[in-house]
């Protein structure tokens, strides 16, 4: 192995020391405990995963962790109501309702009846036109834990080539979009995207996340590119194991002889979402109480 493995896992842990000081410091200066509000409907076992680790984190620095837990049947106007008493609660500084929600809600209109200050997500229509024209806004989390890995990695951005494969509203599109910002030239490619790998053989970035397990080769990378893997897809068990391997989008074997550097999985991408989403919350808090 060649590659460097960026430990996401020990960031994220940095990260959540330095929230934990900040919402120490906003207790003793300014009275108020920053609170985080989960909405989760329905029983999707990932997601009550999900629900459950970030209730803990939210704990462990020192916050307010807020859980609303509905049944999938609940309307969506009693859940579009629980997002306007969240709106109005001064204890609430950030709100998350847990995607996906199931299908007989709109779930952009619930996203954006969030109040775009408390949007810890990004998603809400304001936050994702603020960021496209290069405003101050609130940042998707998992493309904001991303940025972080590779501006730590390689500093300066301007000029490089980044190739983005997904084109979601939650990381591929916003990912793109911070790229862009940090003035590097970005291609989103994604499931129809013809020649996937001639994209890839030009990038000195490689952010996948597009949902296929270990679909991206080492012999389609760039020696010396730095590879941040979104992806997190559970294989088939093996012969005698109850539970199938974690695995990203990328073959780490052959991408780590290739690579500069990349990110595990476990352990790389995901311990830094949940440590920027209690960084959104901090800051919302900040920008209402100082
Ligand atoms: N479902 C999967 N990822 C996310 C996320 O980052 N935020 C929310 N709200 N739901 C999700």
């Amino acid at each position: 192995m060649s590659a460097d493995v960026i430990d996401g896992k020990a960031f994220a842990a940095n990260i959540r020391e330095k929230v934990a000081a900040e919402v120490a410091r906003m207790k003793e200066t300014a009275g108020v405990t920053p609170g985080l509000a989960v909405v989760l409907v329905g029983e999707d076992p990932a997601s009550q995963v999900y629900v459950r680790s970030k209730g803990r984190m939210t704990r462990e620095v020192g916050m307010e962790s807020f859980e609303h837990r509905l049944n999938d049947d609940v309307s969506e106007q009693e859940l579009l109501d629980l997002v306007e008493t969240l709106n109005a609660d001064p204890k609430v500084h950030g709100i998350l309702v847990q995607l996906p929600l199931p299908g007989h809600m709109d779930s952009e209109k619930v996203i954006n009846t969030i109040d775009p200050r408390k949007d810890v997500d990004g998603f809400h229509i304001q936050n994702a036109g603020r960021l496209m024209t290069g405003q101050k806004s609130m940042v998707p989390c998992t493309p904001l834990g991303c940025l972080m890995l590779l501006r730590d990695r390689l500093g300066d951005l301007a000029g490089l080539e980044a190739v983005v494969i997904g084109r979601s509203n939650i990381v591929g599109k916003p990912m793109a979009q911070l790229l862009l910002n940090e003035r590097c030239t970005v291609t989103i490619t994604h499931s129809k995207t013809k020649d996937l790998q001639a994209h890839l053989k030009r990038a000195d970035i490689v952010v996948a996340a597009v949902g296929r397990a270990e679909m991206v080769k080492g012999d389609w990378l760039k020696p010396g590119a730095c590879v941040i893997d979104v992806g997190i897809n559970r294989l088939e068990p093996e012969p005698g194991k109850e539970k199938g391997r974690l695995v990203g989008d990328v073959d780490f074997a052959s991408a780590s002889e290739v690579a500069g550097a990349i990110t595990p999985v476990p352990g790389g991408v995901g311990p830094m979402t949940i440590a920027c989403l209690l960084a959104n919350t901090v800051t919302a808090c900040c920008r209402e109480n100082g």
